[in-house]
């Protein structure tokens, strides 16, 4: 199986060129599988565009919600079109629409391999202890000139109707992945997540705002899931917009995210893609 992985398009933010250029590229490989591992736009429209590019010269593409794909405005949460409606209801119809797997609503199982998925959410437990930042900041999101929007726009309501703080949304999708794994029959597995699920994968800069923000990446409990499973021999992450391709508690743990413009350190468009796209020959 011809493979690619990729990740964080934000095509709203680097706009429709970028979405061609990788189009072209995705084509070019002509691989079997194409896997966006979320991230792709907070636009309805936008994530549409996207899938039926991407559907157009690939047979399957699997894709799982980003953060960013779930977010919403304050005044639409009021409406139910929470972080959950956009998880469970608006993107698997997205995807229905335009021939996209979703793996937010189930594994897939291809020529004999098994792919399993999640957004995942993060639960301070990449948390930079030696930061010192208090309880409170983690809970508001706020530290050091830093607001972590998803506080704003990804709000997941429990029974209350109240946003569960972000440990409690964490332990719900490790269980969704570990509900797919157990209902996968397959005897080589992918694992998709677009939370990261290994600290070794987390970009460190040393800077308070940047340090901070790390807690809000990672999910040490996913990949507890993904290596705990013999069969996941590859682990495929976003979110981070640090490339990186490890070999990690017995898996190959690959982040393959495109990221924003401004990250592409004087890359043009074509070469930012290029990197952003990885070949796995499975
Ligand atoms: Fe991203
Ligand atoms: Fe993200």
């Amino acid at each position: 199986m011809r493979l690619v992985a990729t990740s964080d398009l934000h095509i709203d933010k680097n706009g429709p060129e970028v979405l061609a250029y990788l189009r072209a590229r995705v084509a070019e490989l002509a691989p079997d599988v194409l896997v966006v591992a979320g991230d792709v736009a907070t636009s309805p429209t936008v994530l549409l565009q996207t899938f039926l590019a991407l559907r157009s010269v690939v047979p399957r593409v699997l894709y799982l919600a980003g953060n960013h794909d779930v977010w919403g405005h304050p005044t639409l949460h009021a409406r139910g079109q929470t972080a959950w409606w956009r998880l469970d209801q608006l993107l698997p119809a997205l995807c229905a629409e335009s021939g996209v797997d979703n793996l937010d609503a189930g594994p897939q199982e291809i020529d004999g391999i098994g792919f399993v998925g999640t957004l995942g959410w993060y639960d301070l437990s990449t948390k930079d202890e030696a930061l010192g930042a208090p309880d409170e900041a983690y809970a508001s999101g706020e530290y050091a000139g830093m607001k972590w929007m998803d506080h704003v726009y990804a709000i997941f309501p429990g029974p209350d109707g109240q946003p569960l703080p972000c440990q409690a949304v964490a332990a719900v999708l490790r269980e969704r992945l570990a509900a797919q794994l157990a209902a996968t029959t397959a005897p080589r597995i992918v694992g998709v997540t677009h939370m990261v699920p290994f600290a070794e994968q987390l970009h460190q800069k040393d800077h308070p705002g940047w340090r901070f923000c790390q807690a809000f990446i990672g999910h040490r409990g996913l990949g507890d899931v993904l290596a705990g499973d013999s069969r996941v021999e590859l682990s495929i992450a976003g979110h981070t917009h640090r490339r990186s391709d490890l070999r990690i508690r017995g898996l190959r743990a690959l982040c393959s995210p495109l990221g924003y413009r401004r990250e592409w350190n004087g890359m043009t468009d074509a070469e930012a893609v290029a990197a952003a796209v990885t070949l796995i020959e499975l």
